[in-house]
Parts: structure tokens; C-alpha cells; sequence
């Protein structure tokens, strides 16, 4: 993709900087995104049904299950080239800041530093009843995890609907789009709040905003540059451009 001038100046000279991810960044490593239909069993359910705190009250087995489906089909998964050239993009900002909204883990497992994982992480599970965090448990008779400090369930460590988001990562995530000089929007439909609100409150304080996607979103008309296509090709294209190196595997 040829960039516009004015757009490679701004980046090659910029100190602080926020870049929000959604599922549309791991779409080429697999996995589909959040509106996407599901597969097999699972397609009779809509996620907004099945991940919430009521459905699991309900239901814990169902929940559990699907969760246990979910990572079952995204072990294997590898980041793709937009994940790593975000790595990259974060050494040469110094005031760089990744948010994220997806719980695949892909950007740590890229190498990026510091995420700010705002609907959590689904390799993660936490107690109903507290609110510590581990990454392996031991599962019940009827399969479900039980936590090794009460025996009450675990749940996975994600934000579900009607649930607030981690109240200290959504304030470093205003902060930093407050903050930065440039926003980056990558790969997210930017209608599900509060998430949707970051490039706003960028936007409010001056910075110019950027949106990778494959197709426009609500948020395009607001934006400076909007460069159309897949995050997996343009932020490789972007950082080479800017930066003038190119990305070793
Ligand atoms: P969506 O599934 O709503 O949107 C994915 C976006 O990625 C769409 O705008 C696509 O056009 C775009 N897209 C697809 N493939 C792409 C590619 N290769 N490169 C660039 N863009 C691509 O996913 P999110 O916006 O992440 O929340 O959804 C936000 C939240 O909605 C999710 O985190 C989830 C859901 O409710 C919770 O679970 C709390």
C-alpha cells in the first residue's frame, strides 16, 4: 500500500502513542471474529447468551464447556505478521501503549511487552466468589473447576456482558488514549463500549486517529487515515515504511 506522506512524517516523529486492537487483528491467525457465526454444537447458542454472569449462574456446566471448546480451538493458534509488527512499533515509540479487547493472549505471546487486556484472558480463570487469578486448576466430577481455596467454581478471567471492565486497566487505557499524539484503531467494528470510547477521548485531546480495516466502521468518518485491508499486511507495510526496515520473522 503506498502511505501518504503527511502520514509517514507524523508517525516517524511521534512520542505517544495508543493502539486498541480487536478480533479483526487475529483474524489471520484463525480465529474468527466476534460476529462471525460459530461451528458445530455451539451454533445454536449466541455468545451474548452464553457469556454472561446469568448463563453461567444457570448453567455452569454449559459455560465451562464452551469456554473449555473456545481454548481448545485456539491452541496451536500463532500471532500473525500484525501482531509482531506491533512489537516492533512499540520499540520505536517511546510513549507506546497497547490495548486490546481480545482474551486470545496473542499480543504477549508476539512479544508485546504490556497489554492492557481489557475483556481479560481466556487462558485465565478466577473464583465466583473472590477475585484471584490462576492459570491452572483441577476440574470437579461433573468437569467444571473448582477453586482450591473455597470449592466454589471457577469462572474464566474475561469481561462478560453486563459486567464492568477491570476498573484500573480501563483508566490506564483513557489515560493513555488521552495522552497520545496518535491513535491507532486495528481490526475493531467500534460499537462495543466502553472500548469504542477510547478514540473519542483521544480525538477530544487533539490526537489523529488511524484505522486499519478491512471495511469502514462507525468510527471511520472521525478518522484522519483510514487504511483499508488486513492489520496482518498493513502494519508490517506501515512500520517498514515509517521505519524503513523490515520485519525479520
Ligand atoms: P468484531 O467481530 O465486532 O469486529 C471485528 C472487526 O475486524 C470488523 O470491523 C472487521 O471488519 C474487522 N476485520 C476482520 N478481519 C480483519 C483483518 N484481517 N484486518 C483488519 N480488520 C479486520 O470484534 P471486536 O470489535 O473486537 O467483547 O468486538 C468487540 C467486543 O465485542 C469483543 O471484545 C467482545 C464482543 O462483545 C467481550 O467479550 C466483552
Amino acid at each position: 500500500m503506498k502511505f501518504p506522506n503527511e502520514l509517514i512524517s507524523l508517525l516517524a516523529s511521534v512520542q505517544w502513542m495508543a493502539a486498541l486492537t480487536g478480533a479483526g487483528a487475529s483474524q489471520e491467525s484463525g480465529l474468527r471474529t466476534f460476529r462471525d457465526g460459530q461451528s458445530g454444537l455451539w451454533s445454536q447458542y449466541k455468545p451474548e447468551e452464553l457469556a454472561s454472569p446469568e448463563a453461567f449462574q444457570r448453567n455452569p456446566k454449559l459455560i465451562w464447556d464452551w469456554y473449555a471448546w473456545r481454548r481448545e480451538a485456539i491452541k496451536g493458534v500463532r500471532p500473525n505478521p500484525g501482531h509482531y509488527a506491533l512489537v516492533q512499533i512499540s520499540r520505536k515509540v517511546p510513549g507506546f501503549t497497547l490495548i486490546t479487547q481480545n482474551v486470545d493472549g496473542l499480543h504477549a505471546m508476539a512479544g508485546s511487552p504490556e497489554v492492557i487486556e481489557l475483556h481479560g484472558n481466556i487462558h485465565r480463570v478466577r473464583c465466583v466468589r473472590g477475585d484471584g487469578v490462576a492459570g491452572d486448576w483441577e476440574e470437579g466430577p461433573d468437569g467444571i473447576g473448582l477453586c482450591p481455596k473455597c470449592g466454589g467454581f471457577l469462572r474464566p478471567d474475561v469481561v462478560w456482558f453486563g459486567e464492568e471492565l477491570p476498573r484500573a486497566y480501563l483508566a490506564a487505557a483513557f489515560e493513555a488514549s488521552r495522552k497520545c499524539e496518535v491513535f491507532l484503531s486495528i481490526g475493531t467494528s467500534s460499537i462495543v463500549q466502553p472500548a469504542a470510547a477510547l478514540p473519542y477521548a483521544a480525538r477530544n485531546r487533539g490526537a489523529r486517529i488511524i484505522e486499519i480495516n478491512v471495511e469502514p466502521t462507525p468510527l471511520t468518518p472521525k478518522t484522519d487515515h483510514f487504511l483499508q485491508g488486513k492489520s496482518g499486511e498493513i502494519l508490517p507495510e506501515l512500520f517498514a515504511a515509517v521505519w524503513n526496515r523490515q520485519i525479520r520473522g
